[in-house]
């Protein structure tokens, strides 16, 4: 698919964003080995989720999907229970979605029999060590392609650990807790900093004590404890809605509301990080669904002043910064963002392919081991630029055409459908001037 991207005069208008992408994860999954029958309204149907959905029906789950619009459905998830899932006939294929491979590896861990999973060439270059190394600990007979997929892995009765995670990972801590769910005794995590903490609010609607992590110390134990089916709506995506807010942002006499947003203080650093750098941005209609912060963000367009970017902030907003740097280039003075090397292991090196591409709209940034720097703004001219099969990236693409001059072509803009399908048709009905060609 090639999208053509033509300057737009301004978005106006309400819309909604598919439901977040970690919580359709995780309600698949904690689904999956509950005991009955799980809905999860709003669900993101998206390319990322249906390699998921194949893998647990591969284990023997039965799982529907109903469509309820684009990128939204209704997912109906039969679980029985912990040890209800049997030996998958093939290698489990997770496409290009990280969160499916670490999760199940959590998972598979706690299964009686051998599963091989894979994916496709850019899941292979992901670290997967990081996962393997703790659930080898807790017992797991776990085989790396030298730290990558494929993998294969012989799970069983596991025993649980005290472990000191090497980095604020959400996948590493669900896929940890996944594993714990099989194990004997109790399971302490210690993460280095605040990460997505969605598995641990679920996991408290299924009747699970985990504590919080309070200085960073997650601690539960199971024993013999089963979990209670979900019954719940997810909240829209704050990573979606990121690229609608800096549309409206960026692209001059904007006025765009998103309702129904995530607003967990886990996921909100670009909210936070635009409005410190002058973003019209407000919250509206603050209200809990099912456990989770939900908002409607209202944006206008707006002047922005350069930031820097460090710290733990830099996990609050992991999967923001390529259409972070799009709002950076648009603001007064220098952004400066560091701590943020985790970056270089994403969908792609998300440093480089971004410098990469923007710079073929005339964008100079300028590279860190661990981040970047930019002095706006900086005026961008359409040209001809590529995914690099990353979604974000084409999205971020997609993003800066929309303010740049003369038009923007994203030759393999495909990707698109794996976390946001709809993105394109919710931005033509604020306005915005886009082709589409198959
Ligand atoms: C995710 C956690 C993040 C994020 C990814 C989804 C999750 O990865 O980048 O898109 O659902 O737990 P890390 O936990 O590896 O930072």
């Amino acid at each position: 698919m090639k999208l053509i991207i033509h300057p737009s005069d301004s978005l106006t208008g309400e819309v909604t964003v598919p439901g977040d992408k970690s919580i359709s994860h995780r309600a698949l999954i904690f689904a999956a080995v509950a005991d009955g029958l799980s809905t999860a309204r709003h669900w993101l149907d998206a390319g990322v989720t249906a390699r998921m959905v194949d893998c647990i029906r591969a284990l023997g789950i039965e799982v529907e999907v109903e469509p309820t619009g684009s990128g939204r459905a209704t997912l109906r998830v039969h679980g029985q229970g912990l040890y209800g899932l049997s030996a998958p006939a093939q290698p489990l294929f997770c496409g290009g979605s990280a969160t499916t491979m670490r999760l199940m590896m959590g998972l598979l861990a706690t299964q009686p029999f051998t599963s091989t999973l894979d994916g496709h060439e850019g899941l292979r270059r992901r670290p997967m060590e990081r996962i393997a190394q703790p659930l080898r600990q807790m017992g797991a007979k776990i085989d790396t392609t030298a730290g990558h997929a494929p993998l294969a892995i012989t799970g069983g009765r596991l025993h649980a650990i005290d472990y000191d995670m090497p980095v604020a990972s959400a996948q590493l801590q669900t896929a940890l807790i996944l594993a714990a769910l099989g194990a004997e005794g109790r399971m302490t995590l210690h993460q280095p900093g605040p990460a997505r903490d969605h598995t641990l609010r679920l996991l408290r609607h299924q009747g699970i004590d985990i504590q919080g992590e309070d200085q960073g110390i997650i601690a539960f134990s199971m024993e013999k404890t089963a979990l209670k089916p979900l019954n719940f709506t997810v909240p829209g995506d704050m990573s979606s809605a990121a690229f609608l807010m800096t549309a409206a942002l960026t692209v001059p006499h904007s006025e765009v509301v998103i309702r129904g947003v995530n607003t967990n203080y886990t996921r909100t650093g670009l909210l936070d990080v635009l409005q410190a750098m002058g973003g019209p941005l407000t919250r509206q209609n603050e209200q809990s669904q099912a456990g989770e912060p939900v908002a409607d963000v209202s944006v206008k367009a707006g002047r922005l002043e350069g930031v820097e970017v460090k710290g733990e902030i830099v996990v609050r907003m992991i999967d923001e910064f390529p259409i972070f740097t799009v709002a950076a280039l648009h603001a007064h003075g220098k952004t400066l963002v560091r701590d943020a090397a985790e970056l270089r292991l994403k969908e792609s090196d998300r440093i480089a392919v971004v410098i990469e591409e923007l710079g073929k709209m005339g964008a100079k940034i300028t590279p860190h081991p661990d981040g970047f720097e930019i002095e706006g703004p900086q005026p961008l001219t359409g040209a001809v630029v590529r995914s690099q099969r990353d979604h974000r990236l084409a999205m971020s693409l997609a993003v800066a055409g929309l303010s740049a001059t003369g038009t923007t072509i994203i030759e393999d803009a495909q990707e698109l459908n794996e976390s946001f399908p709809g993105f394109i048709e919710t931005l033509q009905s604020l306005g915005a001037k886009i082709e589409t060609h198959d």
